[in-house]
């Protein structure tokens, strides 16, 4: 699966649930490369801190990104690619458009936050257009507070009026997700089967489920 993290709001969970879900992917065994796109190359410093097995962090300079991402591609090292991009709406957002099996856009439950994630939506329906191919998407609420509040409410009712499809997991507001960046050890070895180790389980079930259809009966894209 090629998966790209996108948003161009900054601080919404990006580098966060790349990290986690590329983790998850190499812990059960597959072969996994994640790029970094980030010039704050978050994830290469969080990948030194704690290596795993399996997992490949390259931070990548984004005017080399096209070149190294379809030798990476071909080589066959890898079972999945996870695409980590900057807050901001680049050159490089559009070229990891075109390459993905799956878009995950996460976003707070908040008006500046869900404006944005529309953003990018209106970008993936371009690059769309563009290369003749439905390219698969969802939006992901992160940093939820566990009770819901009107302003989740309001998130779910936005979302619906738009049409957008959602993942049905939301990531709560957690500890073990900061602390990621802290100690290195992605969720589902700091909380494993349950908490944040328990969302990110069930989150990469759903991208697995996504990716596994058909691109027929996709909604999206
Ligand atoms: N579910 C969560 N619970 C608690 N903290 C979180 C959660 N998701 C992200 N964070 C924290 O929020 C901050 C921003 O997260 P992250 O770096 O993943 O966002 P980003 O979208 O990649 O930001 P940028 O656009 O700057 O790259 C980090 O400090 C991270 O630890
Ligand atoms: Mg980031």
């Amino acid at each position: 699966m090629i998966l790209t993290f996108a948003s161009s709001k900054g601080g919404v969970g990006k580098s966060t649930t790349c990290a986690a879900i590329a983790a998850a992917m190499a812990i059960e065994g597959s072969r996994v490369l994640l790029i970094d796109l980030d010039q704050n190359r978050t994830l290469d410093r969080w990948a030194r801190r704690s290596p795993l097995d399996n997992l490949t962090v390259v931070p990548t300079d984004p005017q080399k990104f096209g070149g190294f991402f379809r030798d990476s591609e071909a080589s066959g090292d890898f079972d999945h690619i996870c695409i980590d991009l900057p807050g901001t709406r680049e050159v490089t957002l559009f070229k990891a458009l075109a390459r993905s099996d799956l878009v995950i856009i996460p976003a707070q439950a908040s008006e500046p936050d869900l404006r944005e994630a529309l953003v990018v939506v209106g970008d993936i329906r371009d690059v769309g257009d563009t290369t003749g191919r439905k390219i698969p998407y969802r939006l992901l609420l992160t940093k939820i507070f566990p009770l819901r509040t009107r302003v989740t409410t309001y998130a779910y009712d936005e979302l619906e009026r738009h049409g957008l499809p959602l993942f049905r997991t939301a990531l709560v507001e957690r500890s073990a997700y900061r602390e990621m960046f802290l100690n290195g050890r992605p969720p589902t070895v700091t909380e494993p089967e349950k908490g944040a180790g328990a969302e990110i389980a069930a989150l990469l079930a759903e991208i697995r489920a996504i990716a596994a259809e058909p691109a027929a009966l996709r909604k999206a894209g």
